[in-house]
């Protein structure tokens, strides 16, 4: 691939997508970032604004929202890929969830789609402490979740976009599907604990049931549909299918994943975990 073709990069604002836009900045590849907010509005529920995100895109990377696993998507990725091999693109990489057996269907449509594929199939990501809903409670010192003693090998994001970068530019990468896992798995109360000794602060983590947890953000206006899909990641995923780590990043960049403390002390170096005031 030349280093001029545009590569369409979905999700670009959010988690990985955000550090793929970025690092293929960095070396020069022409970026389309599509997400509802973007410049040129990309949604995944309205057909109508694919057809521009795709114009002149030879790769694309893309990272589903909400979740592959969530109701709706296979028939969405399947018109989407169909799409995008129609207008022309070579080379697709997709974001999957480990372990969630319903989002299958839609790595088997990108894998049957035509252009060339990679399958990176992510565990539990450490920015979800950093850069999502667990950024609140973190802040807050105290993080109420419906999970105890299973643990899970949380993935850097930046370990995601480097592979994904890999998969979109360079050779070796179609046909493969890299189960991507931090190097050690721990439990949430662990993560927390690594995130406290990190920041120096003291933070509480309990564990509640997940009837309990998935009322409590209905309660507090949590759209349905985020609950159901942290209900079937918390109720149905994290049962422990995940807990041994991958050699994903390994096999794709020939270098081990960072560890979670690692991810740590760096983000608590930026101060994203700053306490709040308790309400
Ligand atoms: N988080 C994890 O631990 C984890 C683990 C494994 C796999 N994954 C997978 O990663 C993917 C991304 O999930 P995430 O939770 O990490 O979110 P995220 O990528 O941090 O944020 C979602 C991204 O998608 C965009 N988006 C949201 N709704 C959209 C829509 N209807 N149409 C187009 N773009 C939309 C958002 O931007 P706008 O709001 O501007 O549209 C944002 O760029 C999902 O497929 C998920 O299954 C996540």
């Amino acid at each position: 691939m030349t280093t001029t073709a545009k590569i369409l990069v979905t999700g670009g604002t959010g988690k990985t997508g955000r550090r793929v836009a970025q690092r293929l900045r960095e070396v020069g590849v022409p970026v389309r970032v599509a997400s509802r907010s973007a410049a040129v509005p990309f949604d995944w529920a309205d057909r109508s604004t694919w057809t521009s995100a795709l114009r002149g895109v030879e790769a694309a990377y893309l990272a589903y929202a909400p979740d592959l696993a969530a109701p709706g998507a296979p028939e969405t990725i399947d018109a989407f890929t169909r799409q995008a091999a129609r207008a022309g693109v070579r080379r697709l990489v997709l974001l999957s969830g480990r372990g969630e057996e319903e989002a299958r269907a839609c790595e088997r449509i990108v894998q049957d789609a035509g252009p060339a594929w990679t399958v990176l199939r992510a565990s539990w990501f450490c920015q979800n402490f950093s850069e999502d809903y667990l950024l609140d409670p973190v802040r807050g010192g105290v993080v109420v979740l419906p999970t105890g003693d299973v643990p899970e090998p949380f993935v850097d994001a930046d370990d995601i976009a480097d592979v994904a970068v890999a998969a979109l530019t360079g050779d070796g990468h179609h046909g493969r599907v890299y189960e991507l896992t931090g190097p050690r798995a721990l439990t949430f109360g662990q993560a927390i604990g690594e995130i406290a000794a990190a920041t120096g602060r003291e933070i509480r983590f309990m564990q509640v049931p997940l009837q309990a947890y998935t009322g409590e953000l209905a309660r507090q206006g949590v759209p349905s549909e985020v609950v159901e899909l942290l209900g079937y990641l918390f109720g149905t995923v994290l049962d422990g299918r995940n807990a041994v780590p991958a050699d994903g990043v390994r096999q794709a960049l020939g270098r081990d994943p960072r560890d979670f403390a690692a991810y740590a002390r760096a983000t608590a170096a930026t101060g994203a975990w700053t306490a709040t005031e308790a309400s």
